[in-house]
């Protein structure tokens, strides 16, 4: 039997009270009338189980760190995957070592973050290096390691990828997607299905694991760019990277990123990202990284209803620290038990229904 619960008491019953977030999640749902959840608490008898495989590679949990949101660093990555997290994605890396966009690069606007970071990163050979350390340190923890690459041509975009797959990463991201260097590399990848499926096909030749392709939200039909990744040869996708937007602090009347132009992320992007997830998923059938704006339990479970089958965190760890991997994965734990959900599939791509 279907149960009518307020959203407000919802968020509360899935996010931890004590975080800031929470009152933020709450506001944000209680501004609607009423949410309807499936099943009934009646049907749960037993822990759901939580686990997911995406291309082959079985993840304990859904819950992905999203690329660059804690630098570059191995022993922040363990400690994603110390705190719980299915995979950790490292900091997107090209060719050679960048410096990225000068200072102001973050602002927290309220609703969410805008950054113009500008991909620094100490370039493939020494990445790979950081990627071996962090191969060894997440194994024993059982978290699955997604090395991130980017690069201003499809022939980069390949020499990147095969360097860094002597690493040995279990899965290979490629960021098509990054919006804040448009002045530099022109428009992204992403924004072209010939484009997309160009790099997709030029890493596949070299690739030794399998490859997720990260797609942008701002295109007219990313339906179509999924399907053109996918005819390149794409095992899986990640959708979605920020958004562009910008800030203006009316008192310079200047743009406060030094880039003038950012991406938004966090719950501002959450809606944008769970319809890209829900148009790719009716467009392809390959797995979906659902990210964007994910802060709790309930918005993961969205998420995998709209069809995703693992789940970026990206600004949520800025908000709920490294600590959020193990209470999302409380919060969504506790979501299907009392929805009467065994496992992530009976959610998955509901929506579609
Ligand atoms: C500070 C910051 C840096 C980011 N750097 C990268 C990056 O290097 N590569 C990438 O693919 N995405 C990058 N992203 C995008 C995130 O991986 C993610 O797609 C986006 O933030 C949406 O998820 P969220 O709302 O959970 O943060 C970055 C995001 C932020 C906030």
């Amino acid at each position: 039997m279907d149960q009518r619960i307020a959203p407000n008491q919802a968020a509360h019953r899935y996010c931890s009270p004590e975080s800031a977030l929470d009152v933020r999640t709450r506001d944000r749902l209680g501004q609607a009338d009423v949410v309807w959840l499936a099943g009934s608490a009646a049907q749960a008898t037993q822990q759901p189980d939580l686990s997911c495989v995406i291309a082959g590679v079985r993840l304990r949990n859904p819950f992905v760190l999203a690329s660059g949101i804690l630098g570059n660093d191995a022993a922040l990555l363990e400690r994603c995957g110390e705190a719980g997290a299915g995979a950790v994605t490292s900091k997107s890396c090209g060719p050679t070592p960048r410096r990225g966009h000068p200072n102001p690069t973050v602002l927290d606007w309220g609703p969410g973050l805008l950054n113009a970071v500008g991909l620094p990163n100490p370039g493939a050979r020494a990445q790979a290096e950081m990627l071996r350390s962090a191969r060894v340190r997440l194994q024993p923890l059982g978290s699955v390691l997604v090395a991130s690459i980017f690069a201003d041509t499809v022939a980069n975009f390949a020499e990147v990828a095969g360097i860094i797959c002597e690493a040995g990463p279990d899965l290979l991201e490629l960021n098509i997607s990054c919006p804040n260097v448009a002045h530099e590399f022109g428009q992204p990848f992403a924004a072209s299905a010939t484009d997309a499926a160009a790099v997709t096909e030029a890493v596949k030749r070299v690739a030794t694991c399998p490859v997720i392709v990260k797609l942008a939200p701002n295109v007219p039909d990313i339906g179509q760019i999924a399907r053109a990744v996918e005819a390149g040869g794409a095992d899986a996708i990640c959708a979605v990277n920020t958004m562009p937007g910008m800030a203006i602090d009316v008192f310079s009347g200047r743009p406060i990123l030094a880039n003038r132009s950012g991406g938004i992320s966090g719950p501002p992007l959450k809606a944008i990202a769970v319809r890209a997830v829900y148009e790719i998923t009716a467009a392809v059938d390959l797995p979906v990284i659902g990210t964007g704006g994910v802060t709790c339990g309930l918005d993961a479970a969205e998420m995998i209803m709209a069809g995703a089958t693992a789940v970026g965190l990206g600004t949520a760890v800025y908000y709920r620290g490294t600590e959020v991997f193990g209470q999302v994965e409380a919060e969504l734990r506790e979501f299907m038990v009392g929805q009467g959900y065994r496992n992530l599939a009976e959610m998955r791509g509901i929506a579609h229904e």
